[in-house]
C-alpha cells in the first residue's frame, strides 16, 4: 500500500459515473490507501446495493447524502443508513438543532457530520438565500449548532478549517471538500484550496472529486495529490 501516511485522510468522491465505472475506479485506487465517498449521484442511481458493492471493494464509505428534512423523517432515514456500515453520514446543519439531535441518535455507531455551508456558495449566493452574513460567519454559527447537538464533526471549506478547529477543539472531526491543485479548474466550487492547505489548516480529511475522477488518468492525479501530502501524519480521528 502506497498510502501509509496521509492517504487515509483522502476521500475520493465517486460522482459523475455509474456503478460499473465506480467499481472499476475503486479497485484501481483502493490499493493507494484512500477512502471513498458515495454521494447523492451514485446512491440515487445505484441504491443501497450499489453502496454495498462499493464498500466491498473499497471499505466503509463516507455516505454524503446531506439529509435535510423534519426531525422524524431524518431520524428514520438515518436509521436506515446506519445499517449500511458506512464510515459516516451527513446531514445539513441548517436543518436545525432538533433535526441534528435526531440524526446523531439514529446514526450511532456511525459518525454523523453536519454540512455547514456548501463549498459552491460564495457571499452573494448566501445573501440570495437570505443569509445576511459571510460564509465564514455562517460556517462558525452552524458549526456551533452541530457541536451543541452532538454531531461528531462538520463539513466546511478548507478556508474555514482553521477557524472551525479553533472553535470546536481537537476532538471534532473536520472534513473539507472544495479541494483543487493550484491552477486547476474550480468547476462549480467557490471556496477552494489545495488538499495540503486544507489538512495543514486543521482538517482531518479532504474530499477530492473531479480533480481526480475527471482526470484522463485518475490514478496519476491521485498519486500527485498524495505526493503533495507527503510527510503529513495519518489522521487519528478519521480511522
Ligand atoms: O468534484 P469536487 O472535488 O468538487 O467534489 C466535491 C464533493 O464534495 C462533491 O461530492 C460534493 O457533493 C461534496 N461536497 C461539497 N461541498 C460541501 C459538502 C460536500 O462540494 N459543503
Amino acid at each position: 500500500m502506497v498510502g501509509a501516511g496521509a492517504a487515509g485522510r483522502v476521500f475520493v468522491a465517486l460522482d459523475g459515473m455509474g456503478l460499473p465505472a465506480a467499481l472499476e475506479l475503486v479497485r484501481a485506487l483502493a490499493p493507494l490507501g484512500v477512502r471513498f465517498k458515495v454521494g447523492l449521484e451514485l446512491f440515487c442511481a445505484a441504491g443501497p446495493a450499489g453502496l454495498a458493492a462499493v464498500q466491498e471493494a473499497g471499505g466503509p464509505c463516507f455516505l454524503d447524502l446531506k439529509l435535510h428534512d423534519i426531525p422524524r423523517t431524518v431520524e428514520r432515514a438515518v436509521r436506515a443508513l446506519a445499517a449500511t456500515g458506512a464510515w459516516g453520514i451527513t446531514v445539513h446543519a441548517a436543518g436545525g438543532a432538533a433535526m441534528l439531535r435526531a440524526a446523531v441518535q439514529a446514526a450511532a455507531p456511525l459518525r454523523c457530520l453536519a454540512v455547514t455551508v456548501l463549498t459552491s456558495l460564495d457571499g452573494d449566493a448566501l445573501r440570495a438565500v437570505g443569509v445576511g452574513t459571510t460564509p465564514e460567519a455562517q460556517v462558525a454559527r452552524l458549526s456551533g449548532l452541530a457541536r451543541d447537538a452532538g454531531c461528531d464533526g462538520v463539513v466546511c471549506s478548507p478556508r474555514e478549517a482553521r477557524a472551525v478547529r479553533d472553535l470546536l477543539g481537537a476532538a471534532a472531526l473536520i472534513v473539507t471538500p472544495g479541494v483543487r491543485s493550484a491552477g486547476t479548474p474550480r468547476d462549480d466550487q467557490s471556496r477552494v484550496a489545495t488538499a495540503r492547505e486544507a489538512l495543514a489548516a486543521g482538517a482531518d480529511a479532504v474530499v477530492a472529486g473531479r480533480s481526480v475522477t475527471a482526470s484522463p488518468d485518475p490514478r496519476a492525479a491521485l498519486l500527485a495529490l498524495l505526493a503533495d501530502l507527503g510527510g503529513l501524519a495519518p489522521g487519528a480521528r478519521v480511522g
